[in-house]
């Protein structure tokens, strides 16, 4: 295995460098902003293992370009960018990293739950740009989340920690899963079907995976069936909202806000959420503190190491 090469497609945080370097020669190919398709093609001719990020679109055609790949790392626990299928059919191992991320997602989730609910980022810009000149009762009225339903779709681990979380701020909270989930008892969540859950939340937040089936879920018929006032937040996938809609449904009044962490198009925003002050848009950072990132990075480069020395790693993809 010390003579493995393993290519990298961007910098990742923290001592993975060091962690790469004891199965063999470790080949950088892009910079944090850019990796070159091609100089990747090429690089992958000769590579063992692959570490990438959910910004590497890595598939079939890289894969069939890679005849000697044993693992790829993604360093994410999403693996949309990764013709799967194709991966296996090589008999390639994919790891990733299943509840790395959770509490710091779940928090990004809670931050902009409060953001949108109480419309921090607008509050902050009126008194930047000068607008408040006197205290006005009326002034910025939001949504008290104590009382208020929150509805998860997805109940999986950052589900359930964003249900903990918003149950100590007093929300009631329901969910939406392919079937009940056992630890939300405890919670205490709800499960409920989906265009119920749609017409009793306040606010719906997003907490899936993008697969075939979650592919533009909160469609304009979905988005048309959420409480008029209500808020959708989305720190999972861009491309289970159809974001055309949902500009159109917060446009007309019938969502009165959004938090979007990500995007159908990353690093692309729809020209309509630009132009919307109810919207909160941050650049995909869930799971953005240091202990996330250089964990994430460090487990995912530990596993490829396991991989190329013929050990099981730790975070394998099951499907
Ligand atoms: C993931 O891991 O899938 C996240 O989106 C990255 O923060």
């Amino acid at each position: 295995m010390s003579g493995s090469r393993i290519t990298v497609t961007r910098p990742l945080v923290g001592s993975w460098r060091e962690i790469l370097v004891e199965a063999g020669e470790v080949v950088l190919v892009g910079t944090p902003e850019r990796c070159d398709r091609d100089r990747l093609r090429r690089e992958l001719a000769t590579a063992d293992a692959l570490v990438c990020l959910l910004t590497d679109r890595i598939d079939r055609e890289l894969i069939e370009a890679a005849p000697r790949l044993k693992v790829i790392g993604n360093c994410a626990v999403g693996v949309d960018n990764i013709d799967v299928q194709a991966a296996f059919e090589r008999g390639i191992t994919i790891c990733h990293t299943p509840g790395m991320l959770t509490n710091a997602t779940a928090d990004l989730t809670m931050a902009l739950l409060l953001a949108v609910a109480r419309r921090i980022v607008e509050a902050d810009r009126f008194v930047r740009e000068g607008g408040w000149t006197v205290w006005q009762p009326g002034l910025i009225l939001g949504l008290e989340l104590s009382g208020s339903t929150l509805g998860i779709l997805g109940m999986g681990r950052i589900g359930q920690a964003v249900a903990q979380r918003a149950v100590a701020f007093g929300l009631k909270v329901v969910y939406w899963d392919r079937q009940p989930v056992q630890e939300a008892q405890s919670i205490p969540a709800e499960y409920l079907e989906l265009d119920d859950l749609l017409g009793q939340s306040d606010i719906v937040c997003l907490h899936l995976p993008l697969t075939l089936e979650t592919e533009q879920l909160m469609n304009r018929e979905r988005l048309g069936a959420m409480k008029p006032g209500s808020i959708l937040i989305n720190t999972a996938r861009g491309r289970i909202v159809d974001e055309e809609a949902l500009v159109q449904s917060l446009r007309s009044g019938h969502l009165s806000g959004a938090g979007l962490d990500v995007y159908e198009r990353e690093p692309e925003i729809h020209p309509g959420l630009l132009e919307l002050k109810q919207v909160v848009l941050l650049p995909h950072i869930g799971s953005a503190t240091h202990r996330t990132r250089t964990a994430m990075a460090s487990a995912v480069c530990r596993d490829v190491v396991k991989v190329l020395g013929g050990q099981r790693p730790e975070h394998p993809l099951v499907v």
